[in-house]
């Protein structure tokens, strides 16, 4: 892509935009020193900035002074380089650079700044660390693959925003000092030094600032939105992280997920990918029993098949003990792992272990016809034969069995299976979107004691349900859905409560008494008794949308200023201290 960014600049091109078409003309380049090759009687350098790099060429019969400059200069200085273009000789043509077929002639070589050695080199697919990578970031985006990624994300941003002002919705802006939103995590709290004792929890999401603003007529809101949990970071998990929040008033389920595939397609087209729409809708209940997650990547099968009925009976006392208990035995078939040696195998049980299941029987089928098992004595041959009918089991397959409470063996096998595409290589190519549909509202946290939201707790429980809330919340059903890409949620919403008596209920449903309901949510409580229209609404994770698009392993690969996975920031030692001064207006005093 070429800019056009040179009318406000020192620079009358960019290093990433000459081409024969310019030969002949007279040109001022600025950037950084990529690299200088002294050819004892030619200096090179190679001028990079966000655009590319162009070879400029010191003579010291056409430069003069500027060739002694050529010879001072060191890597990372920031120059600016006036010349002419011309072609470069046919031996040194480079056809894998932009400019590679062009040169220039340097009349003139201005230092900007000198540059002490940088800490690392700053080109792509170096294999610095990380944190080293992260203490210099600032350098660290000079380099081309790491300043497109963020390049990559302002277009998708943008596209986004296209999207949203095309179809009339007004960007809002919403507190970021406020009251705690519940979604899930921990808040982070600032000291309100106006107000001793008491402070501000920055959002976890902007939910109900927004649920207020369809309640005050904006109808179609949305906000690139900076958001705040404190939870334990992930590749995909930042301690802020931006959303790409959305709230429509008048709207049913299908309306919402309709914008959302709509600001998708044009996203997607943004950055020259496609996609099928209308995208699939999976439910919950499905993607849990097939593929082990409510986030499944769809882009290879080794889906997980039911065996309950098939292996009731038999005399493996594993599997029967955990069907007397209400249980399921089900099982992965891992195409092309029916050879591993037994230790491999042997490695893959006790991951299954550490997933939390209580062991894992297997069955290899090698290749020769052999079959290797610790459980097949067990099984008889009636037994195999179906259940190889059913996991359509060829030599060289390997079988995994869960057996145990269906979340047990769900989670288990999910991850397994997750496992074993990565460790056998299955193509995953391309992106494949889904809607995961029917949320149950209501899910028993065992830690807690008590039931909580499994969305938020201001999500309309299902029409069909609303009798179920006290006596059997676990049947509930909620208009909710997540957009899932590549295995990975990129975003939820959902249809909200309107009505301030099905709040109530709610909120005293996941354990508030109706005293800390009004206390906590009085509010919302509030507005909603003002004429709340029905509304409902949406957020994506923009970082992880940019991540996927930009086929990344970590969301800190889009973001600027990234945090480590102890939520620190190498570059500028964030979290500090403050001084006893800030604690004391803070009327805070440290117990550490
Ligand atoms: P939810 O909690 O599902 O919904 O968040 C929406 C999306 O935000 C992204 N996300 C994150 N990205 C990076 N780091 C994190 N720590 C992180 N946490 C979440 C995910 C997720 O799908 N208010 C509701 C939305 C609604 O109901 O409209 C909400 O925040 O991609
Ligand atoms: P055991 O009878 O405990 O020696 O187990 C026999 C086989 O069953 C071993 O391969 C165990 O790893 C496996 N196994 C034990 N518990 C489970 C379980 N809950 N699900 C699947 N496999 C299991």
């Amino acid at each position: 892509m070429s800019t056009h960014y040179s009318e406000y600049s020192m620079h009358t091109h960019t290093c990433g935009e000459l081409t024969v078409d310019n030969i002949g003309e007279e040109v001022v380049l600025t950037g950084w020193v990529a690299r200088r090759r002294d050819h004892g009687g030619l200096i090179f350098i190679d001028l990079r900035d966000r655009d590319g790099y162009t070879q400029c060429t010191f003579d010291p019969e056409y430069s003069g002074e500027s060739f002694h400059t050529a010879e001072v200069v060191r890597p990372e200085w920031p120059v600016m380089i006036s010349g002419k273009v011309r072609h470069r000789p046919a031996e040194t043509e480079n056809p894998n650079m932009a400019t590679g077929e062009i040169e220039i002639e340097a009349k003139r070589l201005d230092v900007l700044n000198e540059s002490r050695t940088p800490p690392f080199q700053l080109e792509d697919g170096i294999d610095t660390d990380e944190l080293t990578r992260l203490r210099w970031r600032y350098v660290d985006i000079r380099r081309p693959e790491v300043l497109n990624a963020l390049r990559l994300r302002s277009t998708i941003t943008s596209a986004m925003r296209n999207a949203l002002t095309k179809r009339e919705f007004i960007e809002v802006e919403t507190p970021i000092l406020g009251l705690s939103t519940p979604e899930g995590a921990r808040d982070f709290i600032v000291p309100a030094r106006q107000n001793p004792g008491h402070f501000y929890a920055l959002p976890q999401s902007p939910q109900l600032y927004k649920q207020l603003l369809m309640i005050g007529g904006i109808e179609r809101y949305y906000q690139v939105a900076r958001c705040f949990r404190d939870e334990d970071l992930r590749a995909d998990r930042q301690p802020e992280f931006t959303q790409l929040d959305i709230e429509m008033a008048f709207v049913t389920q299908d309306d919402v997920m309709k914008l959302m595939e709509d600001v998708m397609a044009e996203v997607l087209e943004a950055v020259g990918e496609t996609h099928e729409f209308p995208l699939p809708r999976i439910s919950w209940h499905d993607a849990m029993n097939r593929f082990g997650s409510d986030r499944p990547d769809t882009r290879f099968g080794m889906e997980l098949v039911d065996l309950s009925e098939i292996v009731a009976g038999c005399g493996f006392k594993v599997f029967s003990g955990a069907l007397d208990n209400g249980g399921v035995v089900k099982a992965i078939n891992a195409k092309g792992a029916g050879d591993w040696p037994r230790a491999q195998i042997d490695k893959l049980g006790d991951k299954a272990v550490s997933l939390g299941a209580k062991g894992m029987a297997w069955i290899a089928f090698a290749s020769n016809g052999d079959v290797k098992s610790p459980i097949v004595k067990f099984l008889g041959d009636e037994v195999m034969d179906k259940l190889k009918a059913a996991l359509d089991v060829e030599p060289g397959d390997l079988v995994m069995f869960g057996a145990d409470k269906a979340s047990v063996v769900n989670e288990v096998l999910g991850a397994m299976r997750l496992h074993m595409a990565e460790a056998l290589g299955i193509p995953r190519e391309g992106h494949s979107l889904l809607w995961v549909v029917d949320f149950p509202m209501f899910k028993y946290d065992e830690e807690e004691k008590r039931y909580a939201a499994e969305h938020h707790p201001f999500t309309r429980v299902a029409d069909e349900d609303l009798d179920k809330i006290e006596s059997d919340p676990l049947a509930c059903g909620s208009y909710s859905y997540d957009i899932v890409m590549d295995g990975y949620e990129i975003g939820g919403g959902t249809i909200r409560i309107h009505q301030p008596e099905l709040q109530m209920r709610v909120l005293k449903r996941i354990g508030m008494t109706e005293e800390q309901a009004r206390e906590q949510f009085g509010f919302l409580l509030e507005a909603l008794s003002l004429g709340a229209p029905p509304h409902g609404g949406i957020a994506l994770g923009l970082d992880r949308v940019a991540m996927l698009l930009g086929a990344f392993q970590s969301i800190r690969d889009v973001i600027a200023f990234p945090k480590t996975s102890s939520g620190s920031d190498p570059m500028t030692g964030a979290p500090g201290e403050v001084s006893a001064k800030q604690l004391k207006e803070a009327n805070i005093s440290l117990r550490i």
